[in-house]
């Protein structure tokens, strides 16, 4: 056989082996793949990715078989690998291939991703996983374990690195569950996938529990109690979608800033409704999501952790064409106080805008921390330090208005002057005090209302009395701890030129190893 020939040989042994791979499991489990509602591993890809810009790595990769003897029949090793762009920037990606031993991660499976993943980190791109695994394959015992154990340690090796984000699109259960935890976003599809560490029959054996999978680990579950999930879509497609539109508020990299965003939303636009959205009086809500559409280019929001901790709101925006994340109180939730899931949510959120130099703006009507019995059992102390962690920590530019009320110890949370605020504005109607009127004059004057032969009116006349001495921006505009105070109406064009001023901020950080969150 002369060379030519053999070369051809070979290209045609390519092509078969090529078209093995990219069937997987075969048509049967396909379609079960479709009837379950859920795409195949290069259908979502294809969705994720600009038209024809993946490129595969690995085609070839196929598992370490058992104990090296029985060969184990994998096409593709159970996993697509590559790199392809999204609105022509590069983005690394491996999606699981359900039909393939259902997406159970052998040691080589896990290979083909911590390449990838490597690649990544080297190259400054973000990485996103689209999950649908069963765990850990259990025909290779350790070695799969070995493989979950590649994987997590470039999760976390890559933290603050690159853009690390994880869909779940089909069951994640026992390892598969970490690697998407260990990741800056989650999102899930809302009928098609969960997550847990122990299934339901394992619950059932160890603690008579009877729970079905979707109420132990659905997407409705994680989105709205444990917080694992960030984003929840209808479906694969959603999810893909929404996946697109979150990295475009993202650097490729902790080496890039951020893309800017070009837009006809005029910096110095006036804002008069915001005016008569929020009231005056401490006690009535409004929604807050309004105020941060106001201000924001073109009235985009791109909310993370929506349904989860629902007193504070936390997302992406952009402010004069700059990326930013925006934390704010929901006094229509919890009177918009903070408690250890918010607390959490906000910390972390903070945490990833300083991760990826995304300025955060802190929008405060927070009356304190909530009272109660469970909740400093359940450790208020430990989860609102790491606001207070975070906020401190965070070199990026920290803007702060104070939209109404903002006491005691959630003032400092919510990012004060004293916590590392570069700027701190306040509309007219703001109070920044210890606490509200009524905690206040219940406090300072107990033993005279007690005494009065009238102690409503006594207690009234207090309140009044103390409004009128605390409940302004001026004491703190007067001690530098509010910057300036704005009118509600030319607000946008305030927090526009400040961030523009402060976009240089640079700061060394203190000489240690490393700070010591508390977790
Ligand atoms: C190898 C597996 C597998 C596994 C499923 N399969 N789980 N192969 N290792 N862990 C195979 C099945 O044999 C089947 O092969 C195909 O994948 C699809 O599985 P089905 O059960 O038919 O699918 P479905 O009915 O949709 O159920 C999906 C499932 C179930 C709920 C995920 O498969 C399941 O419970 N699997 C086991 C989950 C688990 O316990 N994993 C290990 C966790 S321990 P065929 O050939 O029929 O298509 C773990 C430890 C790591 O992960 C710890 C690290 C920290």
């Amino acid at each position: 056989m002369d060379d030519t020939a053999r070369i051809e040989e070979r290209v045609a042994e390519m092509e078969e082996r090529r078209k093995r791979v990219a069937i997987g499991g075969g048509d049967v489990r396909i379609a079960k793949q479709h009837a379950a509602g859920k795409r195949t591993a290069r259908e979502r890809l294809r969705i994720l990715l600009d038209e024809d810009s993946f490129v595969e790595i690995g085609v070839f990769v196929e598992p370490i078989g058992v104990s090296g003897e029985e060969r184990i029949d994998a096409p593709g090793e159970g996993v697509v690998v590559g790199h392809g762009t999204v609105n022509g920037r590069t983005v690394y990606v491996f999606a699981q291939d359900f039909t393939v031993l259902g997406g159970s991660l052998g040691k080589m499976h896990a290979a083909k991703i911590a390449r990838i993943m490597d690649l990544a980190a080297a190259t400054g791109a973000p990485i996103v996983g689209l999950n649908d695994s069963a765990g850990a394959r259990i025909q290779e015992g350790v070695d799969a374990l070995s493989g979950y154990g590649e994987v997590f340690f470039r999760n976390a090796r890559y933290s603050g690195v690159v853009p690390q984000i994880s869909a779940v699109l089909g069951p994640c259960a026992g390892g598969a569950v970490y690697s998407p935890a260990l990741t800056d976003f989650v999102a899930m599809t809302r009928d098609t996938s969960y997550m847990f560490i122990t299934g339901p029959d394992v619950i059932r054996q160890a603690t008579r529990e009877e729970v079905g999978f979707a109420e132990l680990g659905g997407a409705k579950v994680h989105a709205t109690r444990s917080g694992v999930a960030h984003l929840v879509g209808v479906d694969d497609e959603d999810v893909l979608r929404r996946i697109r539109t979150l990295l475009g508020y993202l650097p490729s990299s902790s080496r890039e800033a951020p893309p800017r965003r070009d837009t006809h939303d005029p910096i110095d636009r006036a804002t008069p409704e915001l005016s008569g959205l929020v009231p005056t009086d401490p006690k009535r809500a409004y929604p807050m999501r309004s105020v941060i559409a106001s201000l924001v280019d073109d009235g985009r929001f791109f909310e993370i952790h929506e349904g989860w901790a629902r007193n504070v709101v936390v997302g992406f925006a952009h402010l004069g064409g700059t990326a930013v994340g925006i934390v704010a109180n929901d006094p229509r939730q919890r009177a918009g106080t903070l408690d250890i899931d918010a607390s959490d949510k906000a910390a972390r959120f903070v945490r990833t805008c300083d991760a990826f130099h995304l300025p955060v703006v802190t929008l405060v009507d927070v009356s304190g921390f909530l009272p109660g019995v469970a909740q400093e059992h359940a450790g208020i102390i430990r989860h609102g330090a790491k606001m207070l962690y975070a906020y401190a920590e965070a070199t990026v530019p920290k803007l702060t208005l104070i939209v109404r009320k903002s006491y005691g110890g959630a003032y400092l949370a919510m990012n004060s002057k004293d916590m590392g605020a570069d700027v701190v504005l306040a509309w007219p109607t703001a109070s920044v005090a210890v606490m509200g009127a009524e905690g206040a004059a219940a406090v300072l004057h107990r033993r005279e209302i007690e005494a009065a032969s009238d102690p409503d009116r006594v207690r009234a006349e207090r309140i009044r009395q103390y409004r009128e001495r605390y409940d302004d921006p001026w004491r703190a505009a007067a001690r530098g701890y509010v910057d300036d105070v704005v009118d509600p109406a030319r607000t946008r064009k305030e927090l526009i030129l400040r961030l523009r001023a402060l976009s240089g901020k640079r700061v060394e950080p203190p000489n240690r190893k490393h700070g010591n969150v508390p977790l």
